[in-house]
């Protein structure tokens, strides 16, 4: 055998070493828990053939507790690029075989390379989290490593998209990097995420709760809102992975992919024109007119299954991404609260720092009144929307489809908070408030005054509201002062909206200059 060819083989040998993590018997422990191990997901995730690994023979430096006797090729974490859909990603799997995945120095070194060469190359970054935490033999060092990475999120954030997807556990500092980044994907009942297990909350707070309820997919994508989307397999999470980055451009200087659109531009929807009920209070679901008006009915929601009062989803009108925020009428009367506002917010800024228009669809009755939500500080969340839209300079396209009251109607992306284009349904109310709050407001003394003469005064608080309703109840006052742009037909919404999304296609606007916004956090 020749010198080269024995150095070949030796390469070989190193590779299928490293190949096997921790080795094959927790190889099988990992398949045997229903889950993949790091590489498996990568090729997963990634085009075929198109993996290129870095670092697979970084071995970990830890001398304490025996750790020098311990080795293993990679280290706890399988890095590198390749591409989905032909386009450039980073990606880091942790190796849940190589001393649970848990994080060491030079883990974190080999993560922190793959994202600096991310943000140097304008490509997103996915991380996937299979890990312990912090690798407890290293102590501090496995922290300083943590907070590596901790600082390239943030640097990375609205620079470069990042995801993270949650498929093993995700413990102590460890949920740190995931919730810097954009978008969190956690598997259902085998995922979790949370800041202390189960028995040190039993030790503080006395509570028996276990590792699902404190941190599973289920609760942080209903209750906390840390987690945008839950998945039952980690096929379905790729997919996901997939489908999220056809959306978004490869960095903040580019704009989303343009897709082929074989859905006709002027699609007529007559259903529109039926849809919002007679009664403003009855409700519709938003869900209808959004499959209705984007290319194919096709569309990605993130944030599903919390504060449903609010639709955030990604979509395509004519082959262009856009972010689409929607009030719910069908969920809490579409009301704005503190989740909704938060969760609407966090998905206006994104689109905003990565180039993607914004169509909002209106119908909102206003903020949710009440103790609960002002001692929760809803004056704050509230405002975290209206910053968000305030601030983005992406072409913003909004339709008032029915209700647009108060403070509310202000903060969906009215013209007043830059909104490039604002149209209105027929069927629209843009008004202070609605027509019974307004004529109990207006007409108190009147109406105390029939106190004792019930049917009176029924008949006059419906005259008032009768009134009221022809007078503000409509969108032409708005159209009056050239708030609304112009009142359309609903079943010409696609047309319309698809149309004005192409004459802002050139939209040039810039904040002033200074360090960052001070946005009420
Ligand atoms: C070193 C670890 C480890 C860790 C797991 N292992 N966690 N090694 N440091 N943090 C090792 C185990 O010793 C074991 O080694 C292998 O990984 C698999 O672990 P198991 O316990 O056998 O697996 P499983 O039963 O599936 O349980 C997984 C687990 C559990 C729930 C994650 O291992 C666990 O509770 N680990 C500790 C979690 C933790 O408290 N981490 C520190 C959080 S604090 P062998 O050799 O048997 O395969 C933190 C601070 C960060 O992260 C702060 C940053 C700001």
């Amino acid at each position: 055998m020749s010198n080269i060819q024995e150095k070949v083989g030796q390469l070989i040998a190193r590779r299928e070493k490293a190949h096997l993590g921790g080795g094959q018997k927790r190889i099988d422990s990992q398949h045997a828990k229903g889950k993949f191990t790091a590489r498996e997901r990568i090729h997963m995730l990634l085009d075929e053939g198109s993996f290129e690994e870095f670092d697979m023979f970084v071995e970990h430096r830890c001398t304490n507790f025996g750790m020098e006797k311990e080795h293993y090729f990679g280290d706890g974490v399988v890095t590198g690029y390749g591409t989905v859909s032909g386009r450039l990603v980073y990606v880091f799997a942790q190796d849940f075989t190589v001393y649970g995945g848990s994080l060491s120095k030079t883990m974190s070194e080999k993560i922190c390379k793959v994202m600096d060469m991310a943000m140097r190359n304008g490509a997103p970054i996915i991380g996937i989290n299979d890990s312990g935490g912090a690798r407890i033999q290293e102590g501090v060092d496995a922290l300083a490593g943590y907070a590596d990475i901790f600082q390239r999120n943030v640097m990375a954030s609205g620079v470069v998209p990042q995801i993270s997807a949650i498929f093993g556990p995700s413990a102590g500092g460890a949920v740190y990097s995931p919730a810097l980044t954009d978008f969190v994907i956690m598997k259902k009942n085998s995922s979790y995420m949370f800041l202390t297990g189960p028995k040190v909350v039993k030790t503080v707070t006395g509570e028996d709760v276990t590792q699902e309820q404190l941190g599973g997919a289920s609760m942080h994508t209903t209750k906390s809102g840390v987690a945008q989307f839950s998945i039952d397999t980690e096929e379905d999470g790729f997919e996901l992975i997939r489908k999220l980055l056809s959306f978004m451009p490869q960095n903040n200087m580019e704009d989303a992919p343009l897709a082929v659109c074989n859905d006709p531009v002027d699609r007529l929807e007559d259903a529109l024109n039926e849809i919002v009920p007679d009664s403003p209070n009855k409700p519709y679901d938003m869900y209808e007119v959004i499959r209705a008006v984007v290319d194919n009915g096709d569309f990605l929601e993130a944030h599903e299954a919390y504060a449903k009062n609010i639709i955030t989803c990604f979509a395509r009108f004519n082959g262009q991404s856009v972010g689409i925020i929607a009030n719910q009428p069908k969920y809490m009367a579409g009301v704005l609260d503190i989740n909704a506002s938060r969760k609407a917010a966090r998905f206006v800024r994104f689109c905003d720092s990565f180039n993607i228009p914004i169509v909002t669809f209106v119908d909102v009755p206003g903020f949710l009144p009440g103790t609960g939500q002002e001692y929760g500080g809803v004056i704050t969340h509230g405002a975290k929307l209206l910053f968000a839209y305030c601030e983005a300079t992406v072409p913003k396209v909004t339709v008032t489809l029915r209700k647009a009251y108060g403070g509310a109607y202000i903060v969906m992306s009215s013209k007043h908070i830059r909104g490039d284009v604002n149209y209105a349904w027929p069927t629209a109310e843009i008004a202070v408030m609605g027509s019974s709050g307004a004529v109990e407001v207006l007409y108190a003394k009147e109406i105390a005054a029939l106190e004792g003469n019930p049917e009176e005064r029924a008949k006059f608080i419906a005259e008032k509201e009768a009134e009221y309703v022809e007078k503000f109840s409509n969108p032409y006052q708005a159209a009056k002062y050239g708030y609304i742009d112009d009142i359309i037909e609903p079943r010409n919404t696609r047309f319309r909206v698809i149309r004005a999304l192409q004459s802002l296609a050139t939209k040039r606007l810039v904040n002033p200059a200074k360090k960052h916004s001070n946005i009420p956090l």
